[in-house]
């Protein structure tokens, strides 16, 4: 078997005319233009390249957005001045913080303090807590970039064995509770799955991801599922970007995946861009939903 390959970057481009319209009628209906302050400390390469795609891709959908560049000895004291003044400007609608932060800071305190209404990763413990009652106020964009992948492509998992390896707080925890949602993300049917979460203390790995119709891989580990893990038919999503030899590759060995898989994601061009797409897509849910706090309060 061949795997049908499953291409996030078309999807994530369909995702972004979407919000690019929504933008627009923003725009249009209440005469300003949502706005993204991405967060980014020190001169970590790979978060450069990250903070400058998502400027990007803001400025492509018509999302106003600024990047503050701080020093790498920035004190966590400084950062939380900082996010008080974001909180309060009510021209910022959707902030962020690039991470990781260099390891002085205090990244917790750092997170907890962003205004969870402006919090367009998801990551307060408010959002993650309504998140997890199935009431989410955003999602994550990582893992909801692979549950609008599912849902695109028309790939049910409501009844189904889905094994997600890797119990992160940003993609692996999350995954876990959208799979097991009653109704998925955005409302569809797509979730109800039997959700097993398998991680680095896990005996015999192979033995539980060989039992899943749907396996999502986020452990940062390169190339580290290979076919012998992997029950014929099943659907592979890859979520790791790993830099291997000056190679972008995944954590799963897509050669001989792709072998013994129906269907599975490339690293690059499958979950990566569908990230993007979706903190595109929190950042005008936030500016909809605080003009409408205003228009209530008014
Ligand atoms: N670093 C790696 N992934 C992410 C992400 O989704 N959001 C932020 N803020 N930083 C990251």
């Amino acid at each position: 078997m061949t795997a049908r390959i499953l291409d996030g970057k078309m999807i994530a481009n369909t995702i972004r005319q979407e919000v690019a319209l929504k933008v627009a009628q923003f725009k249009e209906k209440f005469s300003k233009s949502p706005k993204l302050v991405a967060v980014l400390v020190g001169d970590d390469p790979a978060s450069q390249v990250y903070v400058r795609n998502k400027e990007i891709a803001c400025s492509k959908a018509g999302i106003e957005s600024q990047v503050l560049r701080l020093e790498c000895s920035t004190t966590t004291e400084n950062l939380l001045e900082i996010l008080e003044d974001l909180n309060a400007d009510d021209t910022v609608h959707g902030i962020l913080v690039q991470l990781p932060l260099p390891t002085h800071i205090d990244s917790r305190a750092v997170l907890d303090r962003i205004e969870p209404s402006k919090d367009v990763d998801a990551f307060s413990p408010e959002n993650v807590g309504l998140m997890s009652q199935g009431r989410p106020r955003f999602l994550p964009c990582t893992p909801h970039g692979v549950m609008q992948l599912l849902d695109r492509c028309s790939i049910p998992i409501c009844g189904k064995e889905v094994v997600v390896v890797g119990r992160s707080d940003i993609v692996g925890k999350p995954l876990v509770m959208m799979c097991l949602q009653k109704t998925g993300p955005a409302g569809h049917d797509n979730a109800n799955a039997t959700v097993t979460c398998c991680h680095s203390q896990t005996t015999d790995l192979g033995s539980i991801t060989r039992r899943a119709d749907v396996l999502l891989v986020a452990i940062g580990k390169p190339n580290w599922i290979n076919a012998q893990m992997v029950k014929p038919g099943a659907v592979v999503i890859d979520i790791g970007i790993n830099r291997l030899n000056d190679r972008l590759v995944g954590d799963v060995d897509f050669d001989s995946v792709s072998q013994v898989a129906c269907a599975i994601t490339p690293v690059p061009g499958g979950v990566g861009p569908l990230t993007i797409a979706m903190l595109l897509e929190n950042t005008i849910r936030a500016a909809q939903q605080q003009q409408s706090q205003t228009q209530t309060s008014a």
